[in-house]
């Protein structure tokens, strides 16, 4: 079996994996795929280090993770310039059509593709000659040309695990161009949903003035590559066994105990602007506004980590959601019922399992989304005999798979607090329907699926 390199910014914590939740959908589909398949996992190791180790850190592959990872630190000044500049407030906003909160400095782009070379430099000696090589996300752009230029032959493939928004709006990156020309050395480049593979078919075409054949063969830049749609997923049996499992324990117990009957509505998110959490707050006032049957009946709990801290644009957010929860709560709470129960943890997989599995409805109702795993894993969670409902946004990936959610424009949050109600009082066969249509999906299309159609297309390439 051929190895695959999988490369990547943020390596998860591996051995805390089991215990304490990998947040971010890239960790978690990498460490599904991984222990699937012996590889190697090269990334950051998330140290920030004034004079970082000269070689990296290996670890060895260990019965529970069957895989190598192999990881570097950043100085102080890589981690402002790549992680929080260049990556996270310039590519982030724009792929997410937030081009209002890019704060664009050349700098930081000299960096990136200053820590994009030196991974670069830090993995060539670990390849083998029929490696396949996996690079992810938006963190790496630059990857792929530095790799070729190293002299590297081996079959690359890139996976982009946020939207790849309309070519006009990728366009307003002012290195958009280099950016592209990089990806194109890859042989291999992988998408989310039709959607953004259309919006990068335009981009070639019309800013790239390259072309596309039929075959989603590729031409570029000089360079020919295919480019392709891989929705990513979860493992549903998987995580429906750990809902299962953990409804019967401790912490499912205390949280039923507190509810007292009330039905649960949750939210699972890392805290990020893209997510559309003051939207779903008002959502839910409305809710309460314009249906008061539903107060002191329902209890909405948000979990939400932070992410990023050291970027402005994630304090100015948290800040706002810290108001708006108190509002709400201050407005509609009584002596016995707090309607808001917002928590900035992370929790543990199978905990978290749990609590889907306890939820009457949820919402994930992100503005954009690349895919959005935790729609995919409440389906996964629920009880077959009593299925909770999924409220979904139109802007989610996950949405142009999951047909049967309630799905909403997140923006219009008075629409999507009328979807909440209709959710709340759906019958028990109409939410049966859905779920069991939503589930058979999510099992066609798993994470394994997504692992193997990837690597066999970039094999055959
Ligand atoms: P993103 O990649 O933008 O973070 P996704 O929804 O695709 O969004 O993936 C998030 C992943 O992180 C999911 O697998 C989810 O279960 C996990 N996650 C998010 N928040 C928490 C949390 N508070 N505790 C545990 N896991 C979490
Ligand atoms: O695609 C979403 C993503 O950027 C992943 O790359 C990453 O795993 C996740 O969000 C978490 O973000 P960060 O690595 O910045 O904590």
């Amino acid at each position: 079996m051929r190895r695959i390199v999988i490369v990547s910014n943020r390596v998860a914590p591996v051995n805390e994996t089991a215990s304490k939740g990998a947040t971010g959908g890239l960790a978690v589909a990498i460490l599904d795929t991984l222990r699937e398949s012996n590889g190697l996992w090269f990334g950051w190791s998330g140290n920030v280090r004034e004079a970082p180790v000269a070689s990296p850190a290996i670890a060895e592959p260990t019965r529970d993770n069957p895989f190598e990872t192999v990881t570097v630190d950043l100085t102080p000044a890589e981690h402002s310039g790549y992680y929080n500049g260049y990556a996270n407030r310039i590519l982030w906003p724009v792929l997410h059509y937030r081009t209002d909160l890019m704060e664009y400095h050349s700098e930081d782009f000299r960096t990136y593709q200053r820590v994009n070379a030196n991974f670069v430099s830090q993995l060539v000696p670990l390849l083998r000659e029929d490696d396949l090589i996996w690079l992810h996300d938006y963190h790496l752009m630059m990857a792929p040309r530095d790799l070729r230029q190293a002299g590297v032959k081996n079959r690359i493939g890139f996976f982009l695990h946020t939207p790849f928004p309309s070519a006009e709006v990728f366009a307003t990156l002012p290195n958009h161009r280099e950016l592209i020309s990089s990806l194109c050395h890859c042989d291999l480049i992988g998408f989310q949903t039709p959607g953004d593979l259309r919006a990068f078919e335009d981009y070639i075409t019309h800013e790239a003035g390259g072309q596309v054949h039929t075959n989603e063969e590729f031409e570029a830049f000089g360079r020919q590559f295919r480019a392709q749609v891989f929705p990513i997923s979860i493992d549903p049996e998987a995580f429906a066994g750990a809902a299962r499992e953990s409804s019967r324990s401790n912490i499912a117990n205390r949280l039923r105990e507190s509810l007292d009957g009330r039905a649960l509505m949750v939210g699972v998110d890392r805290l990020d602007y893209s997510k559309g959490l003051p939207e779903r707050f008002l959502s839910f006032e409305h809710l309460l506004d314009r249906y008061p049957e539903n107060r002191r009946r329902v209890t909405f709990l948000q979990i939400a980590p932070y992410s990023r801290t050291e970027v402005p644009e994630y304090k100015l957010i948290r800040s706002r959601l810290e108001g708006l929860s108190g509002r709400i709560n201050g407005r509609f709470s009584e002596v016995d019922w707090t309607p808001l129960r917002y928590i900035n943890r992370g929790l543990a997989r199978k905990t978290l399992a749990g609590v889907l599995r306890h939820s009457r409805v949820a919402l994930v109702t992100p503005l954009r989304d690349g895919m959005n795993l935790v729609a995919k894993e409440y389906v996964a969670a629920q009880d077959p005999e009593d299925p909770g409902v999924l409220v979904l946004s139109r802007f989610a990936g996950a949405a142009h798979e999951l047909k049967e959610a309630l799905i909403v424009n997140p923006l219009d949050y008075e629409n999507t607090g009328e979807a909440l109600q209709r959710a709340l009082s759906m019958s028990l066969d109409e939410r049966k329907e859905r779920w069991s249509a939503l589930m058979e999906t999510i099992r066609q299309q798993d994470i394994t699926a997504w692992r193997k159609s990837f690597i066999a297309a970039l094999k055959a390439h």
